[in-house]
C-alpha cells in the first residue's frame, strides 16, 4: 500500500521560468506544494498549467501597515494555502527569533493558511539526546500560544548542517528524530528537508513514519522533481 506523501518545493529567492516549469512538471499522484519567490506569486497563481498548491516562504506577523511586509489576508487573494515559518535561513541570517516565528504561526492559522514550521539543530552530533532537547525547546518556543494546535501545523525537520550542501543527514539520525517527533507531538505531517535529491530520495522515503520532503535546491529543476516523483511512485 502506498502512503500519502507530500512534496514541498522551496524555491527560495530564485526565479523560475514558471511557464516552462509547469508545462514540464509531471502531474503526480503525490500531493505537492510550491513556495515561489514573492515576485512570482501572481504569475504562479495565474498559471493555467499549475498542477500543485501554492504556498509562501514568509508572511508578516500581524495586520498592521508595515513597510516591506506582506499581509496574510492579502495572500488569501492568491489562494495561498501554506506558509513556511521559522526556516533556518531566516532564523540565523535574519535573526528571526522563535517568538517572532510563533507570531507568524498565529497569523497564518488565523488566516486559514497552514504553517510549515521548520526546526533543526545547527551542528552534527552523535548525542541524539542533545538533539531531542534542542528540538523540544525550539518547537515549544516556536509554537508559543499555538502549542495545542499541532494538528493544524506541518513540521519540517531540517538539520541546518544538511541544508544546501548536497549531502543529506544520516538516515538513522533522520529516522530517530522523526520517530521522536511522532511519539511526542501531534503534528499533522512531519517532513524532512536538507539536500533531498534524486540520489537519496528513495532511501529517505523509506523512513516509514516520514510524511514528505521539503526540497530546496533540487526544486529549481523540474527534471529532478519529475525523477523524484517517479522514484517515489515506484516504491511500495
Ligand atoms: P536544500 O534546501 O534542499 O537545498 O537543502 C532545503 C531547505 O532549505 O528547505
Amino acid at each position: 500500500m502506498k502512503r500519502d506523501f507530500l512534496i514541498a518545493l522551496n524555491i527560495k529567492n530564485n526565479l523560475i521560468d514558471e511557464k516552462v516549469y509547469f508545462e514540464n512538471l509531471k502531474e503526480s499522484e503525490l500531493k505537492s506544494i510550491i513556495f515561489p519567490s514573492f515576485l512570482q506569486l501572481k504569475d504562479v497563481f495565474f498559471d493555467k498549467n499549475r498542477k500543485i498548491e501554492l504556498g509562501v516562504q514568509d508572511l508578516q506577523i500581524d495586520n498592521l501597515t508595515i513597510t516591506g511586509e506582506v499581509k496574510a489576508c492579502d495572500l488569501k487573494q492568491f489562494d495561498v494555502k501554506y506558509s513556511i515559518v521559522g526556516h533556518s535561513e531566516r532564523r540565523y541570517k535574519l535573526f528571526e527569533t522563535s517568538e517572532v516565528v510563533s507570531k507568524k504561526i498565529t497569523e497564518s492559522l488565523d488566516n486559514k493558511i497552514t504553517p510549515v514550521l521548520c526546526v533543526g539543530e545547527l551542528e552534527q552530533t552523535e548525542n541524539i539526546k542533545l538533539v531531542f532537547e534542542f528540538l523540544d525547546s525550539q518547537i515549544k518556543e516556536s509554537l508559543g500560544n499555538c502549542f495545542n494546535r499541532q494538528k493544524d501545523i506541518i513540521l519540517a525537520y531540517e538539520p541546518v548542517f544538511a541544508i544546501g550542501t548536497g549531502v543529506s543527514c544520516d538516515i538513522e539520525h533522520i529516522e530517530s528524530v522523526i520517530d521522536y517527533i511522532k511519539d511526542n507531538y501531534n503534528f499533522n505531517e512531519v517532513l524532512y528537508g536538507g539536500s533531498v535529491n534524486v540520489n537519496n530520495c528513495k532511501e529517505i522515503y523509506n523512513i516509514k513514519n516520514l510524511d514528505g520532503f521539503l526540497i530546496g535546491s533540487a526544486s529549481l529543476d523540474y527534471n529532478k522533481i519529475n525523477k523524484i516523483y517517479d522514484l517515489i511512485e515506484n516504491e511500495k
